[in-house]
């Protein structure tokens, strides 16, 4: 069938204000909502034997994989390696006998990671893929593939897609960490719960889309921006900054909050907007520190947050967009939405083709 914008100016608008249905139809593929435990597949591996994981992918796939990678080692307490699959490919690591990988992707046809595919399963790994295409090279050369629900993704850069791994990966997160008994039954339903409530959340977000159309006035004006965040949130100020340059071509760099003293922090002056990812939750005051560190130094904080009156962020930010309670285990699902949303913004408001941006390719099928 033919996909269309709707009424949406491009399939990126569109494909953004999927995410509350996608992230309910991936999620209720993984999770009974009734007795709030993830129900997962036949495996083509045991979690409980496996002495690490890999996790290869490419682009915004492997920013997922790398929330996926602080979720299952928290969650279930079981190594993980995380790679771009470019790097993987050519890096030759030393592979234990019996091991496991998991690799993403929107499309399961990109050159490196089906690359990477090959060598794991040469190397005796069993390989565990999440695609969204389940026709797709990835799913049928797998040992096994989780599909995520996205329905066709047009928009070069992804979104929607992007969201509905991490949904995947935080279940197997979850049901990992059941098998290794690293989680009890009331911490497993917890955090069921904190995601069955991710699409309620996702279309709260949805409608804070004028104030981040605000902030995206600001953000087009700048020349570099910086986004930053710790623990899963990191890869979630990469993904942000991913997106900004990817469709509006500006220069932006995501950062560790507490690397910033290590190097961009020279950068920082009144042109510079600095995106912060602050969920409430253990990392929040160490976050809020880095940040003011920031401000002294004249930098302009936007932060994203939930905590209470925006908490200590509020004496020094020039700008906070309230994000919803939904807890730090769900955040980067959640935080990732207006990411993409501000890029979008931006990217409008520099009349970039938002949807084709120059040179990219929405799958990369060639080294
Ligand atoms: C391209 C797309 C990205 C995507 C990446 C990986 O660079 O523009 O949005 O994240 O490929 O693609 P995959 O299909 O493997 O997820």
């Amino acid at each position: 069938a033919v996909v269309g914008k709707g009424n949406y100016r491009h399939f990126m608008e569109k494909e953004l204000h999927e995410h509350p249905a996608v992230l309910g139809d991936t999620l209720r593929q993984y999770l009974d909502p009734k007795t709030l435990e993830v129900r997962l597949p036949r495996l083509p591996f045991d979690p409980v034997r496996v002495p690490r994981l890999t996790i290869s992918a490419c682009g915004s796939a492997f920013l997922a994989g790398m929330v996926g990678r602080y979720w299952i080692e928290q969650l279930a307490r079981l190594p993980v390696d995380a790679d771009v699959a470019s790097e993987f490919r050519y890096r030759d690591p030393p592979l234990p006998e019996g091991g496991a990988a998991i690799l993403v992707s929107q499309s399961g046809e990109t050159a490196d990671n089906m690359a990477a595919l090959r060598l794991l399963r040469e190397a005796g790994q069993k390989v565990l893929s999440v695609v969204n295409v389940p026709e797709s090279s990835m799913a049928r050369e797998s040992d096994g593939a989780l599909l995520t629900v996205a329905g066709p993704e047009i928009g070069v850069a992804s979104t929607k897609a992007f969201t509905a791994q991490l949904a995947v990966l935080a279940c197997l997160a979850i049901g990992f960490g059941r098998a290794r008994r690293e989680l009890s039954t009331l911490d497993e339903g917890r955090l069921t719960q904190a995601l069955l409530e991710v699409p309620g959340h996702a279309a709260a977000i949805l409608e804070r889309d004028e104030q981040i159309k605000t902030l995206a006035a600001e953000v087009a004006k700048a020349r570099d921006v910086l986004f930053l965040g710790r623990g899963s949130l990191y890869p979630i100020a990469l993904e942000g900054a991913l997106k900004l340059k990817e469709i509006s071509y500006i220069h932006a760099e995501g950062y560790a909050a507490g690397e910033m003293k290590h190097g961009p922090i020279a950068l920082i002056d009144r042109e510079v907007p600095v995106i912060a990812l602050c969920p409430s939750g253990p990392l929040f005051e160490k976050t809020a520190s880095n940040l003011q560190e920031a401000a002294a130094r004249g930098g302009r904080i936007m932060a994203f947050t939930d905590a209470e009156g925006a908490g200590p962020l509020s004496r020094f930010a020039e700008r906070v967009i309230e994000m919803p309670h939904a807890g730090d285990f769900a955040a980067p699902i959640l935080y990732a939405i207006p990411v993409q949303l501000l890029a979008y913004h931006v990217a409008v408001l520099k009349g970039t083709d938002v949807d084709q941006p120059r040179n990219l390719a929405k799958s990369v099928t060639v080294e």
